[in-house]
């Protein structure tokens, strides 16, 4: 495998970057996740405007020029023969000595970009059996909807979940509204075929794959709603699942315990991961 490090192509297993990199040491940087589908970056210029923005809130410079960013994915994606799988791409304020004030204006941001193929096997069978998800309170600061990589909380309630037996854990709001999945948005139908998500305004990431799901389902002739669900509501669903750049829409079938439904995968999730997997390019 190989990786792309501040300007360079290397070896995965011998990419390296310093100890004193503002990432290692305050979480002080932003990623990106693209899903990559018949060799292709899926959601390319979206996931690049997230990017943007999220520079932008945080005052960390461009890496490279904006311009050149595509073609370093798609090289990354190309010189590991990625067909389908991820590309991941992370930028951070650079390496200074500790200091938590920002570094001298001359200070370069670091780019960090690697790429893996996926298992469509595994994916495929998880699909067909669904995932299972918990809840625990939000715990995380009010700006989430930047893409940082301070993802501690996350951490932490995701390997929760696994103890728990599930595979996402739904971080829920003080007025027992769904927020968002530990990496994932959260999604129900309910019981009239209405496709319910949380508005992206306020207090989560605004997932790629949420939006482009929003053009899907448009093209499908399928309602949305942007509102909050409870986790009763969503106990009480047709349908649940999620969705992200690693999952696109992942059927969900428990709740804390309770079965959605029958227990099994929605047939209205199939039918948009379908689409979805029809139009992405
Ligand atoms: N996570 N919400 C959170 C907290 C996320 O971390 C993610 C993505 C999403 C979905 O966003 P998108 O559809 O753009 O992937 C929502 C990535 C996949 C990750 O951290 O691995």
């Amino acid at each position: 495998r190989i990786a792309y490090v501040n300007g360079r192509y290397v070896a995965h297993a011998q990419a390296r970057v310093h100890i004193e990199d503002r990432g290692y040491q305050f979480a002080d940087g932003v990623y990106e996740v693209c899903e990559v589908a018949r060799g292709y970056i899926v959601d390319m210029p979206r996931h690049l405007a997230r990017l943007k923005r999220s520079l932008k809130e945080l005052s960390i410079a461009w890496p490279v020029s904006e311009g050149v960013l595509p073609l370093l994915l798609r090289e990354v994606v190309r010189r590991n023969h990625v067909v389908n799988g991820l590309v991941y791409l992370q930028v951070t304020r650079g390496v200074a000595s500790r200091e938590f004030f920002f570094p001298a204006a001359d200070t370069k941001p670091a780019l960090v970009i690697t790429a893996r193929k996926a298992d469509p096997a595994a994916a495929a069978k998880r699909v067909e059996t669904g995932i299972k998800v918990i809840t625990v309170p939000e715990n995380r600061w009010d700006r989430v909807d930047i893409k940082s990589t301070g993802l501690l909380p996350n951490v932490l309630a995701k390997q929760k979940a696994k103890e728990a037996g599930a595979q996402e854990a739904w971080f829920v709001d003080t007025d027992g509204t769904v927020k968002e999945g530990g990496s994932s948005n959260a999604w129900i139908v309910t019981r009239d075929g209405v496709l319910v998500t949380r508005p992206a305004e306020h207090g989560i990431l605004r997932g790629i794959t949420r939006t482009t799901l929003f053009d899907v389902a448009a093209k499908l002739g399928l309602k949305v709603e942007e509102r909050g669900f409870s986790v009763a509501e969503a106990k009480a669903a047709r349908e649940a699942f999620i969705s992200s750049a690693t999952t696109i829409a992942m059927p969900v079938v428990e709740i804390d315990g309770a079965p959605i439904a029958n227990g099994h995968p929605g047939s209205m999730t199939l039918s948009l991961r379908q689409a979805f997997f029809d139009i992405a390019e």
